[in-house]
């Protein structure tokens, strides 16, 4: 699959496999299928097998790859067409009987006009440009559509537009450069410096400066470290982590050798769920093609450098997304959360320091050294810089992954690339922060998307879900929903989740059934308080999130529902 032999020893190899990219990318027709699960999920891998049959059967000039998702899966199968010299063109809701005229099109130049979304003349895959070339006047530009204008792909910037399963088309669009200009001419305390001065926070939830993360792993005493990817994302509606790995791994894969060469370490670990094969399976080959190509292994660009990446699978508990239990768990013990101090960063995997950061905190930093601290700064708003991925999901119209610079307000991503609510219905609110967050009523959505403005909302970041409820939606039940995840996702551990969380979820079971009284809200209340206050880890400490929103938000539905019952 790839193009280059031997390894990369030099920026000048890197120039040349970025050659082979390009050519890939731009110098033959070219059909590409959007193949993350949810294309997957809704025909794409049948019409990429039909479009195969066809081209191979007839001998056609064209080549047929796989791409991921560029965010709009509600409009999935997505598949891009290039002609050389003309618009990269989007395609929409495909299914395999397109197939013949999609390469019919192809064939004579052109693209079939029933199933055209938009075109895109050039795409900035912000550590490079692309230009693919004039023409097709006819079509919208991607700007155009409702659904992409008002998003900034930073993070997404190479998703859905080339093949995650080779290499040559990451470095095409820019790839590795910023980890081999690190590795080659800065010191780990230079690209630690960049990582503060962005301002760059964790995207696992509580927002921790990353660059000082690093920076206290790397003063750490000891010599053995370790640097860890979170990739569990457990958040029921959230699978951004997901498709960031399946659309773009080796960004990932830079962010985590960067972040290796940084620390100073040469253990690297991505710890996946079980339940993510395709993102497994596209890392792994990621990761064989940067060993292949030197970039991961010993002594790389001959720096003295060694790096490599191992993948632990976990079983898909959401407590072993918290760092204390998901060290336990690589460690081969029962995933449980244990007090802290002392921090991972003291005392992680093994007794060693470790550093511990999201999939979408690496994937930050590649930008971030290629294009500079102030440039990424600008993105954003001040302590809250960069853009976030959040999944749009739920009652919404478009539902997919949006990218929007941290401090977009709730109403232009619901209502503007959103489009408000499913069918027509109006939009009541949203859940933010998955299990963890809250419940956000429609008229406080001009509240900012940014760690702070969520918290005082009484929601959170979290990992980046946004689901959508309608008017028909009981909040009530949202509550119940949620609560009943905690609950089975508790560990035991600790009293106050364990047997707290299973209080609060009969009382909510007898709310809805009708059978609930006024005391049981001031019972919902003072649970949720002391489950807040006494917990051991996030999970119970941020579980009553939902209950406690519903109730201050939506009080009249529970009160209806009791007095319905009495
Ligand atoms: C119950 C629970 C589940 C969590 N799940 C995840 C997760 O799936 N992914 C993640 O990155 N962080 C998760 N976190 C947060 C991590 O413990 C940790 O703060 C984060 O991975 C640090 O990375 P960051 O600094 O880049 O945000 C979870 C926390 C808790 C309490
Ligand atoms: S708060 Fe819940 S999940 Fe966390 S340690 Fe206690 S019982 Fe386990």
């Amino acid at each position: 699959m790839t193009g280059f032999v031997g390894p990369i020893e030099t920026p000048e190899d890197l120039s040349k496999v970025r050659e082979i990219g390009l050519s890939k990318l731009l110098n033959r027709p070219r059909i590409a299928v959007g193949l993350s699960t949810c294309g997957i999920a809704v025909g794409g891998e049948r019409l990429f097998a039909r479009l195969k049959e066809i081209i191979s059967s007839g001998g056609y000039n064209i080549a047929l790859v796989r791409v991921g998702c560029i965010g709009f899966c509600k409009e999935e199968p997505i598949v891009n067409i290039t002609i050389p010299g003309k618009p990269l063109v989007i395609l929409h809701q495909v299914s395999e009987n397109d197939a013949e005229a999609i390469v019919n099109a192809v064939l004579k130049g052109g693209v079939p006009d029933e199933k055209v979304l938009c075109k895109v003349s050039s795409w900035d895959h912000i550590t490079r440009t692309i230009i693919y070339g004039t023409g097709f006047e006819q079509i919208p530009d991607y700007h155009d559509i409702p659904f992409f204008s008002r998003q900034t792909k930073v993070i997404l910037r190479d998703a859905g537009f080339i093949n995650p399963e080779d290499i040559d088309e990451y470095i095409a669009v820019g790839g590795y450069q910023a980890f081999v200009s690190a590795v080659s001419s800065r010191t780990p305390e230079e690209v630690i410096d960049i990582v503060k001065q962005s301002d760059l926070r964790g995207r696992g939830g509580a927002g921790f400066p990353a660059g000082l993360k690093w920076e206290i792993t790397r003063e750490a005493k000891g010599h053995l470290k370790y640097i860890v990817c979170n990739a569990d994302e457990g958040d029921p509606g959230a699978y951004m982590n997901r498709n960031e790995m399946e659309s773009d791994p080796h960004m990932l894969i830079e962010g985590l050798l960067i972040g290796a060469y940084a620390i100073g370490t040469s253990d690297a670990l991505i710890y996946i769920r079980a339940e993510y094969p395709l993102a497994i399976e596209r890392l792994r080959k990621a990761i064989d093609q940067a060993r292949e190509y030197g970039l991961v292994g010993e002594n790389i660009l001959g720096t003295g450098f060694s790096c490599d990446i191992q993948l632990a699978t976990g079983a898909g508990a959401f407590v072993c997304g918290e760092s204390t239990a998901l060290a336990a768990s690589i460690e081969g013990k029962t995933g449980r959360p244990r007090p802290r101090p002392p921090r991972l960063t003291d005392k992680g995997i093994w007794g060693r320091p470790t550093d511990l950061n999201n999939v979408e905190t690496f994937c930050n930093v590649p930008v971030i050294l290629t294009r500079g601290a102030e440039w990424y700064r600008g993105i954003g708003a001040k302590g809250n810089t960069g853009t976030k991925v959040f999944s749009l999901v739920g009652k919404v119209e478009n539902v997919g992954m949006v990218e929007v610079p941290l401090g977009t307000t709730l109403d232009t991503i619901v209502s503007e690339i959103g489009n408000g609510g499913a069918g027509g219905k109006s939009v009541k609110a949203v859940q933010t922060g998955g299990p963890s967050g809250g419940c956000i009523p429609a008229r406080l959505f001009d509240t900012p998307v940014d760690f702070e403005h969520l918290n005082e909302a009484g929601s959170m970041m979290g990992s980046g879900g946004i689901v959508v409820m309608d008017e028909d939606t009981n909040m009530v039940d949202i509550a119940r929903y949620f609560i009943n995840f905690a609950t089975s996702e508790s560990c035991g551990k600790c009293v106050p989740c364990r047997e707290g969380l299973k209080h609060t979820l009969l009382i909510l079971n007898k709310v809805m059934a009708g059978k609930g009284t006024a005391a049981d809200l001031e019972m919902l209340e003072s649970l949720s308080d002391t489950i807040q206050a006494t917990s051991l880890c996030g999970l119970g400490q941020t579980a009553p999130n939902p209950v406690l929103t519903t109730l201050k938000y939506f009080r009249e539905e529970y009160e209806a529902l009791i007095s319905e019952g009495t």
